[in-house]
């Protein structure tokens, strides 16, 4: 897809973006001490074995991270902990729930889209690829969704001073983690609040089960509950947001495939897949070796980090036919925009279902939708995910 980062200003090093690829498929940076994966079936291969590939990094930082912040943590976790919290999760995201949303989920969607109406240009994010996500999170978790300012407000704080994250060594890195860290505190003050008040009033909501939670007999300790509301919350919005924005901009790269699109609407949730695949939100995730390790030749040592570069491997042709290509009727498409293995994301369903009925919407409501060269769209300025913070489109 090198007409989506050839016309805009991507982060320089998001490399295979531009149909560059490593010479190998694992390569260790003797600069940093950091393994880099950028292979497919290598990917694949450590993503499906925690024993090896352990979730839990933060003890291989090298700035240590308050073991306060990790309780609760499932992307943290391997098994049998993991198993555990997750099912404390999996109900209130079941394919039949998740289901039942679609109603609410589409009139949040038509009055957002009621309040852009008739206007030649409308800024997707700010008008529907963030408020959307955000009130359905909110509304599931029991939060206001009217704070949705503030959530913005430490979302972007934390994306911002995470940037280096995939620079850990640098000291740069380690003062992302400080402030990061830092700037985290008021956003889990205000869960902390709502998780001590459902301990006292019970209401219908995830943030009930979660103060109410037990696991061995054991009710989850504050910190646990605060952090996972916090995943939720945070990562739930911002990737949903990312997808939505990006995917608009796959369409607009390649007007033959919009035409498709919009001619058969069947391929909406293939449009959104390989939007997920070109330009995943989460582009870099982390495991550790818990032992030596053998794979693609190369052998790892006990206690390594590792970056998996999803997007990389979603571009590896060993996998994906011509795959620089958007093609939304591509079938199978097994890209790791969502993870794989045990810890394949759990709101995989929602934000597909929130994407379908965002894009039908959009597609309905605007027969002419395009860029802009005059007011170009802006990326996160971080290597760790691909997504746009602002897209101004002409409606005309
Ligand atoms: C398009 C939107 C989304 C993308 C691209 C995305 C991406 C991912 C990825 C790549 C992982 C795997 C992490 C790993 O293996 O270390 C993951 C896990 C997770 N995601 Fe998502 N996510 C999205 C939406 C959501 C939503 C809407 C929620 C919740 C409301 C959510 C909650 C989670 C949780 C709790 C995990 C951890 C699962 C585990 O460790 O078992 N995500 N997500």
């Amino acid at each position: 897809m090198t007409t989506v980062v050839d016309r805009w200003d991507v982060h320089p090093e998001h490399r295979w973006l531009r149909g560059e690829r490593a010479e190998r498929a694992i390569v260790f940076d003797e600069s940093d001490g950091l393994w880099n994966v950028y292979g497919y079936a290598e990917c694949r291969e450590m993503l499906g074995d925690h024993r090896t590939f352990s979730s839990g990094t933060a003890r291989l930082l090298p700035v240590s991270v308050e073991a306060s912040l990790i309780e609760g943590d499932l992307s943290q976790m391997d098994p049998p902990q993991h198993r555990k919290f997750r099912k404390l999760l999996t109900p209130a995201f079941s394919p039949k729930l998740i289901a039942a949303m679609e109603p609410r989920i589409t009139a949040i969607t038509e009055g957002l889209l009621d309040g852009v109406e008739g206007k030649p240009e409308i800024e997707l994010v700010a008008d529907l690829a963030y408020p959307l996500p955000v009130i359905v999170i909110a509304e599931l978790l029991g939060v206001p969704a009217s704070d949705r300012d503030m959530f913005k407000g430490w979302a972007d704080n934390v994306i911002e001073s995470f940037s280096g994250f995939s620079s850990l060594d640098t000291e740069q890195g380690a003062e992302d983690i400080r402030e990061g860290t830092e700037r985290l505190q008021p956003l889990l003050e205000y869960l902390a609040g709502h998780i001590a008040e459902r301990r006292r009033h019970p209401r219908e909501d995830l943030m009930t089960q979660l103060a109410t939670a037990e696991i061995d007999g054991e009710r989850l300790t504050d910190n646990e509950a605060v952090n996972i509301a916090n995943i939720m919350l945070i990562t739930g919005h911002i990737t949903t947001s990312m997808v939505l924005g990006n995917t608009v901009l796959c369409l607009d790269a390649y007007p033959e495939q919009a035409e498709r699109v919009r001619a058969d609407r069947a391929l909406v949730p293939g449009a959104i897949e390989e939007a997920l695949r070109l330009l995943p939100p989460s582009t870099v995730l982390t495991r550790a070796t818990e032992t030596e390790a053998e794979i693609g030749g190369q052998r790892i040592p006990k206690d390594q980090l590792i970056f998996l570069w999803l997007g990389a491997g979603n571009r590896d042709p060993r996998e994906f036919t011509d795959p620089g290509r958007y093609d939304p009727a591509r079938d199978p498409n097994p890209h790791f925009g969502f993870g794989w293995g045990i810890h394949f994301c759990i709101g995989a369903g929602l934000a597909r279902l929130e994407g379908r009925i965002a894009l039908n919407a959009l597609l309905d409501r605007f027969p002419a939708l395009r860029t802009d060269p005059a007011s170009p769209p802006g990326f996160f300025d971080t290597p760790d995910m691909i997504g746009v913070n602002r897209l101004p489109l002409r409606t005309t």
